[in-house]
């Protein structure tokens, strides 16, 4: 059966001597729980630190970001290889903040989806809807066109995969989906990786966007909710620590 999985998205913060403070409160404070995992997606330069503070521990780590692009002449690019070098386990690939200011478009991020896997990494697949979208219902059709592109390119993979479903409007604001909506989104894309894989229960779906430790039990008690993918919170050792306490 799988597991919980509560991931921190550092996204564009942190700096040498925060993050040694962070990972090592992490580190001593989180002694491994047998049916939850916890990780840390961290800013490509410190990927090094992650690894030399968590190493041995129970924690894993990853990136935010890969190129689709196995190596070459991409200037200010990070190839899935050197990543892995760095013993990461997980890559996070089409973040709405990637697929909106970044313009990634939905074949990018299934590239960037089989690059991972070619690397070894576990790919953690962002899906989600912007507010228009959710108001004009079609909520299903958008993170089903999203996760479809990736299926189409790396196929049964998927149940390689971990996808976390995180509502653009709910990212950030402080404005998170009621427990109910995130389960009926999780319900959907569930239903979709049956059609594709026999052990789509297997595979694990997190919840993204403004989860905190006083909003994590109720989400994290539903159904098809596995664990979150956890952005401003995972900045603050207590607060992530007790997100994955739930
Ligand atoms: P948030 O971010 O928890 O700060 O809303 C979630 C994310 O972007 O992954």
């Amino acid at each position: 059966m799988r597991g919980k999985l509560v991931v921190g998205n550092w996204k564009m913060n942190g700096g040498l001597r925060q993050n040694d403070a962070l990972l090592a409160e992490l580190r001593s404070r989180w002694t491994g729980r047998g049916d939850c995992q916890m990780a840390v997606c961290v800013p490509a330069p410190y990927l090094w630190q992650a690894q030399a503070a968590l190493s041995g521990s129970p924690i894993a780590w990853g990136a935010q970001n890969v190129s689709e692009y196995a190596m070459g002449a991409f200037t200010g690019e990070v190839a899935a290889s050197m990543i892995a070098e760095f013993g990461c386990e997980y890559v996070l690939v089409g973040h709405s903040e990637r697929r909106t200011i970044f313009a990634e478009s939905d074949a990018t991020v299934a590239a960037k989806a089989e690059a991972a896997l070619e690397a070894g990494l576990t790919p953690i697949v962002c899906i989600g809807e912007v507010l228009a979208e959710r108001d004009a219902g079609t909520t299903e059709d958008v993170v089903l066109r999203q996760l479809g592109a990736v299926v189409s390119r790396i196929g049964a993979r998927i149940a390689q995969a971990v996808v976390a479903y995180e509502p653009v409007w709910a990212i950030g604001t402080g404005r998170t989906a009621s427990p109910a909506q995130a389960q009926a989104v999780h319900a959907v894309v569930r239903k979709y990786l049956a059609g594709v894989v026999a052990t789509a229960g297997d595979v694990k779906l997190l919840y993204g966007g403004s989860v905190k430790a006083d909003n994590a039990k109720a989400l994290f008690s539903c159904a098809d909710i596995d664990g979150g993918l956890i952005g401003g919170a995972s900045l603050k050792a207590a607060e992530f620590l007790a997100i994955a306490g739930a």
